[in-house]
């Protein structure tokens, strides 16, 4: 197996920190790139040193909150940056995350991914993206931003999938110079769990860990809650679906 020199953009975060393990264990060469290493991808301080001599930039940075206006001018301001830094660096490709149903989305953080994706489209750098189902860890920052003593959860149906799934998928599309470019008759590939959940009941099994008492509700009060009730926001019929389930990735975590 040949290696390459990979810039992670987001290396600390949920799914980062998995990706680097990946690309780690197959014997590639790593740039961890996040604030906390010293790579800013809005003010691009750091980013012109992180790139020297890298092959492929992995896109994983995250705006930190739900809004989606300023979501979406984080994902145009990183992605133009890392494109344009990576062109000078002479890199060869990049390969972004975002989110399945972002294409249906019609407000909140999900639609800010649309941006994402046609800046990344949209080049310089020839682009691939992955659409991945919310994450197994996911769950546990619907607890953290609780208000209260009990959690209120949607009880809306999602395909969650573990971020090391993710990853491992991810690390495959990017490692692969041949994958074919998104565009006419080439649909965007999507990752999602081995099966529907319901929000409400991953989170119920999570509280139960964590001695935080988990309440479903109904998901009108969140952006597009009427497409998510009706499925909207599963994968569709081309996605790979992969391990663990929720209660299985749960049971490593405890
Ligand atoms: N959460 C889900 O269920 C889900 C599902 C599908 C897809 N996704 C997508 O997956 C991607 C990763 O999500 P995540 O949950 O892993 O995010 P996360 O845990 O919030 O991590 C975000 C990462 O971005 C870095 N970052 C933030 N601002 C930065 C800046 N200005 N410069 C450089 N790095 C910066 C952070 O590090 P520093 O703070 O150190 O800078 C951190 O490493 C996102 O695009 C998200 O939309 C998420």
């Amino acid at each position: 197996m040949s290696t390459s020199k990979f810039a992670v953009a987001g290396a600390t975060g949920r799914l980062g920190r998995h990706v680097v393990d990946v690309l780690t264990e197959r014997g590639h060469q790593v740039v961890p790139m996040s604030r906390t290493t010293g790579v800013d991808v809005i003010t691009g301080e750091g980013l012109a040193d992180a790139l020297v001599g890298v092959d492929v930039i992995i896109d994983v940075a995250s705006w930190h909150a739900s809004d989606q206006e300023a979501a979406t001018k984080f994902f145009r301001t990183a992605t133009g940056n890392l494109h344009e830094a990576g062109l000078r660096a002479e890199v060869d490709r990049i390969v972004a995350v975002s989110i399945i149903g972002t294409d249906k989305a019609t407000a909140g953080f999900v639609a800010a991914q649309q941006v994402h994706e046609e800046a990344n489209l949209s080049g310089p750098l020839p682009a691939r993206i992955l659409r991945a189902a919310q994450f197994h860890e996911f769950v546990g920052q619907l607890l953290d931003w609780r208000q209260g003593d009990v959690a209120r959860v949607p009880a809306l149906p999602t395909q969650l999938v573990a971020c090391r799934t993710v990853a491992e998928t991810l690390v495959d599309l990017a490692a692969d110079p041949g994958a074919a470019l998104p565009g006419p008759g080439v649909p965007i590939p999507e990752i999602a769990g081995p099966r529907t959940e319901i929000m409400s009941e991953a989170a119920k099994l999570l509280g139960a860990r964590r001695g935080i008492e988990v309440v479903g509700v109904d998901g009108s009060g969140m952006p597009d809650g009427d497409i998510a009730a009706v499925g909207g926001f599963l994968p569709g019929s081309h996605a790979e679906l992969a391990g663990p389930t929720f209660r299985e990735w749960l049971d490593t975590q405890f």
